[in-house]
């Protein structure tokens, strides 16, 4: 239950019934876990010398695959397929972040955890052979939008790869906040990152619709003149 005692799966219910008005409840509701000010996120290489960097490309990503709203089980995550259809485009490496230990299989399991990892700035662990991020000048950064935040394995990610003096690239799938927080807490952990217009889209539409997805993911790429 959020704080104002209506149920998320109820919020989202309203969402997925396309009213404008719900939409706007819903951004109110799904206000992000920590509040304000962001504590616990300090600047990467806070006042240094951005790293020299390579001229690559890398679209990196976190998704989630199984249970997901609306009660589809996904083999390939919304951001997933997001970032596919991005990689197909610009080249260059494709990087998934995979957490140490996979949240539950179970929503709702997953969303209370989430939820207390956004709060509390629980840095989830992720696999490593994370890629050396200073050969890349280019960065798409894609993750489906948690409690209006990064999920916390993408954070880690964040915290542990100075992408300061970056092109970033951002990317997400939602189910009604579009970025939420998303940009102002990428901007907080790089304040030296050249951060362009990203893309948002309905998880579900990509589910439906991958066609028309991947139509839109290349003319907003286009757009950016990639
Ligand atoms: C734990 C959890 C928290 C979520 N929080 C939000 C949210 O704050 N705002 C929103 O619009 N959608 C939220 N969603 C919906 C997801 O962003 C959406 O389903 C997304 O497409 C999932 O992408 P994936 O398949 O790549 O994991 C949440 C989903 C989960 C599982």
């Amino acid at each position: 239950m959020n704080p104002h005692g209506v149920s998320r799966r109820k919020l989202l219910g309203l969402i997925t019934a396309g009213s404008a008005a719900a939409a706007g409840l819903l951004a109110v509701n799904w206000q992000n876990a920590s509040g304000p000010g962001w504590p616990g996120i300090s600047p990467v290489n806070a006042g240094g010398t951005p790293p020299r960097r390579g001229d690559k490309t890398l679209v990196v990503f976190y998704s989630k695959t199984g249970r997901n709203f609306p009660d589809l089980n996904l083999e390939v995550g919304n951001t997933a397929q997001v970032a596919g259809f991005i990689h197909d485009r610009v080249g260059g490496d494709r990087y998934e972040v995979v957490p140490s230990e996979p949240y539950p299989a179970d929503y709702d399991e997953t969303d209370r955890m989430a939820q207390r990892e956004a709060s509390e700035r629980l840095y989830r662990p992720i696999k490593p052979g994370t890629p050396d991020t200073d050969q890349y000048g280019t960065v798409f950064l894609g993750f489906p939008v948690w409690w209006g935040e990064q999920p916390m394995a993408m954070q880690t990610f964040m915290r542990d790869h100075d992408l300061n003096g970056a092109r970033i690239v951002p990317f997400v799938t939602h189910e009604g906040s579009q970025f939420g927080n998303s940009l102002e807490i990428l901007e907080r952990y790089y304040p030296q990152a050249d951060v362009l217009d990203g893309y948002a889209r309905q998880g579900q539409q990509v589910y439906r619709d991958p066609d028309g997805t991947r139509t839109q993911v290349n003319s907003w790429l286009e757009g950016l003149g990639f």
